[in-house]
């Protein structure tokens, strides 16, 4: 099906760092196995899945449920976030070198973690590692609040899905200030607004942070520097759930992403080195996540088609990108040297994803820290593998 005159180009496996899986809890909406055949067919070879899950992802019983679900299910690697709880202040650190970061949900939105207590904030804040991630969703004013509360204990927050102008405003400012604070954009915030809420209807359209108006879409084209990584908050409802009296929020995301991002290349709104940057570089920094080994996506700059109703692997079963037009397209994903994807079919098996907090532990079998801190203390050593690192580190 290789026409010669098409742009195949060779890019490293994409990293999405903010991923509603639905397992344990909703399998019904998304599992690791269907979720991460989604992941390897829009490019991306490595997942961080929320903890807003059934249970919540928030005390040692629940993450060994989760890293069991993940284990037996995911074809793509992937890191476990945990939930900030306010029972768990003083007890969740204790997995700060499992997980892939802590989520603190600071708005009202899908989960049962919404923390109302501006107190619980500031003991999460202090009581987790500085070392390892916290990811917050905040939006407008509670965006302000929590980045004085972590700038007054002197650690770095990353804010998810920023939206609005006054968000991206403010991170700017904060960044010139020398504020630890580093940010990640939807595609659903780039790509869609308001404008698109007529089309979509009224709890399709459903979202949160909600679709912005154009304005704010703007705002986030004008400061793509101050961005620093794109994810999708894949959050797959069915069609029967978006469609129903209490429609809940939540868009999937991971199948369109990055043919959303090479349409944009193709309209010269996006280089490729910023999709390198925000989709792969940046998210492996901030997470602290390893390089793979022999992991690459092969894409077609020039294929055209158009979104469908539905893209194939997600349970969701609906998209609200339907009907976009794109030209580009995923063809090849290599993940840790297995043909993973290609042109429409996934070929590895659930069970072949692997955690990826665990190799840190096996890079240095033999050093003598205790793994809490061999684990935090990222980035790990280079094993001799990691010599060809794409990031071009020394490290
Ligand atoms: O729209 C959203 N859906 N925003 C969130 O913050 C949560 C997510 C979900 O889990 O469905
Ligand atoms: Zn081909
Ligand atoms: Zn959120
Ligand atoms: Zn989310």
């Amino acid at each position: 099906d290789c026409i010669s005159s098409r742009r195949l180009l060779k890019l490293p496996g994409f990293i999405d760092a903010h991923v509603h899986v639905r397992e344990p809890g909703a399998t019904h909406k998304e599992d690791f196995s269907s979720c991460t055949a989604a992941a390897l067919a829009g490019g991306v070879t490595l997942i961080c899945a929320m903890p807003n899950t059934d249970p919540a992802i928030v005390d040692e019983e629940s993450l060994i449920l989760a890293k069991k679900c993940a284990k037996k299910g995911a074809r793509c690697d992937y890191a476990l976030f945990v939930g900030a709880s306010s029972e768990n202040t003083s007890t969740i650190s204790e997995f700060a070198a499992d997980a892939a970061a802590l989520k603190m949900y600071l708005n009202e939105t899908f989960t049962t973690l919404h923390l109302k207590n501006m107190d619980v904030w500031t003991k999460h804040l202090s009581n987790w590692p500085r070392t390892a991630p916290l990811c917050v969703h905040a939006e407008k004013e509670t965006l302000a609040a929590i980045l004085l509360l972590a700038n007054l204990q002197n650690r770095s927050v990353h804010v998810c899905h920023v939206a609005r102008k006054e968000e991206i405003s403010l991170i700017k400012a904060a960044k010139e200030k020398g504020l630890k604070v580093t940010c990640e954009v939807c595609p659903h915030h780039l790509f869609l607004s308001t404008n698109d809420v007529e089309r979509l209807g009224p709890k399709k359209s459903q979202v949160r942070p909600v679709l912005v108006t154009p304005e704010d879409q703007q705002a986030l084209w004008d400061h793509l520097h101050v961005i620093d990584c794109f994810a999708t908050d894949h959050a797959p409802h069915t069609l029967e759930e978006k469609t129903s009296e209490k429609a809940p929020p939540g868009f999937p995301g991971l199948e369109t992403i990055l043919p959303l991002l090479l349409n944009a290349v193709n309209e010269g709104r996006l280089t490729i080195d910023d999709l390198v940057n925000k989709f792969h570089k940046n998210p492996k920094k901030i997470f602290s996540l390893p390089y793979q080994q022999n992991t690459y996506v092969e894409v077609d700059l020039d294929e055209e088609w158009v979104i469908p109703e539905a893209m194939p692997f997600s349970k969701a079963k609906w998209t609200p990108f339907a009907g976009m037009k794109i030209k580009g397209a995923v063809h090849r994903v290599v993940l840790r040297g297995e043909i993973a994807y290609v042109e429409g079919q996934v070929l590895v098996q659930p069970g072949f994803g692997q955690n990826v907090r665990e190799w840190e532990l096996r890079i240095n079998p033999l050093d003598s820290r205790p793994p809490s801190i061999l684990a935090l203390d990222r980035p790990a050593s280079p094993s001799p593998h990691q010599m060809d690192d794409d990031d071009g580190q020394t490290n």
